[in-house]
């Protein structure tokens, strides 16, 4: 609902003397500022209206005031969605910062209450959804009066919302758009393993060239996927292109294709920890896997990370030997499981 600022509102404003800044502290309000910051993270009034548990009428008459006092419509309408004005751009980056400062100092002075309250809003990769709501359940049994946004996704995305600044830390490969606005820390390791069904004749071979591979059925990740490009990248080095029999915009259901004959696929090792004990798949011995990859903590640099964006990473970084030693039990069951195929294989 773009609003157009009245004219007496414009005057009043311009008519109001020396000091813009002063005005704008007695005409506008911090919620006004946190409805902004939310209509544009969110792309609609509605949305916003939803996430901070007000009306929509409320919502539309706080940005008409806001709007008012600014002296510009903060949205124009785009067909059916809204969009911000330049003047609603350069409001929103002020609201940002305002509302990070202000959330920090909320943190603080809980602190120095003994207690810790606030958000964390954390963006990870479609691999890391294996680990990190086991981290975050151990981070807020440590932090209760935590709020926590968690956002699964593929790398273009993450790199995306990296890039709007749309969440406080993110679990991701290294970002190769890396720039020195971009810290990243190294994080656990993420092995990419050749996954099969435990009944396929290559689940019982070992050293399989992967030239050997040319004429599986692959099931491939969708396009955005760093676990697609890494496997691409891995043929093409080889020269050679996996026959993809279909592309699947999940770990979860790719792992079902498998054991439904469907084909063979690289998955992330993190994605197979629970299956290792003896499920319905395998990995396969073949050259050039498991690709080594790791992930890493990565957040921008142009926001102040929150108080909690770093008591969350310096928790993670202690919790990952904890990774580490999930993934090594998972390894030495598919050797067992494979040793045990290699003796029963003609
Ligand atoms: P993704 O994960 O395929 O979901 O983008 C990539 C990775 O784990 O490196």
């Amino acid at each position: 609902m773009p609003q157009t600022p009245t004219r007496d509102a414009a005057e009043t404003r311009t008519s109001t003397g020396s000091n813009g800044s002063d005005y704008l502290i007695r005409h506008t309000t911090l919620r006004q500022l946190q409805l902004l910051e939310a209509i544009v993270r969110l792309g609609s009034f509605t949305r916003a209206a939803e996430e901070l548990f007000l009306t929509q009428p409320t919502v539309s008459m706080q940005i008409k005031k806001l709007s008012e006092a600014i002296g510009s419509p903060l949205f124009r309408q785009v067909g059916r969605a809204i969009e911000p004005t330049d003047a609603g751009r350069e409001v929103h980056a002020a609201c940002r910062d305002i509302l990070s400062t202000l959330s920090n100092l909320e943190i603080k002075l809980a602190d120095l209450k003994g207690l810790k309250r606030g958000r964390l809003r954390l963006g990870v990769l479609t691999t890391a959804k294996y680990v990190a709501p086991e981290i975050l359940g151990a981070f807020c049994q440590v932090y209760p009066g935590i709020d926590v946004s968690l956002k699964v996704t593929n790398r273009e995305n993450i790199l995306e919302r990296l890039m709007g600044h749309d969440d406080d830390l993110y679990v991701m490969g290294q970002p190769r758009e890396i720039n020195d606005q971009i810290q990243t820390i190294p994080f656990a390791p993420n092995p990419l393993v050749m996954v099969a069904s435990v009944e396929h004749p290559l689940a019982g071979r070992c050293a399989i060239p992967l030239s050997a591979l040319a004429d599986e059925n692959f099931i491939l990740r969708e396009p955005g996927s760093g676990i697609r490009d890494a496997v691409l990248a891995q043929f093409a080095a080889g020269g050679l292109v996996p026959r993809v029999r279909m592309q699947l915009g999940s770990n979860e259901a790719i792992k079902r294709a498998i054991v439904g004959g469907l084909g063979i696929a690289v998955l992330s090792l993190h994605s197979l920890t629970l299956e290792s004990g003896g499920g319905r798949l395998a990995l396969l011995d073949v050259e050039g896997f498991p690709i080594m990859r790791r992930w890493h903590l990565v957040y921008s640099r142009a926001r102040e990370l929150s108080l909690i964006a770093r008591t969350f990473l310096d928790f993670a970084i202690d919790y990952e030997p904890e990774i580490r030693a999930r993934l090594a039990e998972a390894e030495e069951n598919f050797a067992s499981l494979r040793d045990r195929l290699v003796a029963q294989s003609p």
